[in-house]
């Protein structure tokens, strides 16, 4: 019984990914150079997109992973290296978290370095997302920090100190694993999951990380999100943001 009511919790969630996705596709025009985000929704626009390119759709697409690439191809999206690219006219990706500023926590599939280079050289970012990633207040979403390999240990160390100095002591940061091994990003770095819980003052939190050695980045977007698309079971609702 739970099983059938998790298979459908999942087959809703499915929808209103897809919902989103929909709406996203309304911004998508030919002649494009479009930002293809990573995460299980973006994969369902990822589709959607190769549905439009095969009836005449012409964009470039720029991935922000190998998987994302690997889809993009086989749906007969045509690909660039971002350097060919940028400025990209619009990046469409999906967020594990985004609040009313529209700040968002990314990287819970691990994309979050390439996603944010690509986000931050398009002219627009649009985040799809379903209502469950809404949240007043970033932070419940453990917030996933890429660091650099070479002595990550002492980088994790690092972290938890700079965390207690803004108010968050009992900062853990956790080792991301894939089954036994260590998780490796497409760049091969390793991640650190922190739970901050509530974060209180986003700006100053990702300022704080990106000044410590050995993080390469972290999953806070500040300032980086254009438009925001939430579907929920009620509708889809864009929400603009400032920039
Ligand atoms: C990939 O690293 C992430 O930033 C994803 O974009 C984010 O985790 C959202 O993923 P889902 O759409 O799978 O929730």
């Amino acid at each position: 019984m739970a099983w059938i009511g998790f298979i459908a919790a999942m087959t809703d969630s499915n929808a209103l990914k897809r919902a989103a996705g929909l709406r996203a596709l309304d911004f998508i025009e030919s002649g494009m150079k479009v930002g293809l985000g990573s995460g299980t929704t973006s994969e369902i626009f990822l589709e959607l997109l190769g549905t439009r390119v095969r009836g005449g759709l012409k964009i470039i697409g720029v991935p922000t992973s190998e998987r994302i690439a690997r889809l993009a191809t086989g749906y007969g999206i045509a690909l660039s290296e971002l350097d060919a690219a940028a400025p990209l006219d619009i990046d469409v990706d999906g967020a594990d978290e985004a609040d009313p500023d529209l700040n968002l926590i990314k990287g819970g599939g691990g994309a979050l370095l390439r996603e944010k280079i690509v986000a931050t050289s398009s002219k627009r970012m649009l985040v799809i997302a379903d209502g469950s990633k809404y949240v007043d207040r970033l932070g419940r979403f453990p917030l996933p920090v890429e660091v650099l390999a070479f002595g990550h240990g002492t980088t994790s160390a690092r972290l938890a100190a700079a965390a207690a100095t803004l108010g968050y002591p009992a900062l853990a940061p956790v080792l991301r694993h894939k089954g036994d091994a260590v998780f490796k990003t497409d760049s091969g770095n390793v991640i650190y999951d922190c739970s901050f819980g509530a974060i209180t003052d986003v700006p100053r939190l990702a300022a704080t990380l990106s000044q410590i050695a050995g993080v390469v980045d972290h999953g806070l977007y500040v300032g980086i999100a254009s438009l925001l698309i939430i579907a929920r079971e009620c509708g889809v609702e864009v929400i603009q943001g400032r920039k």
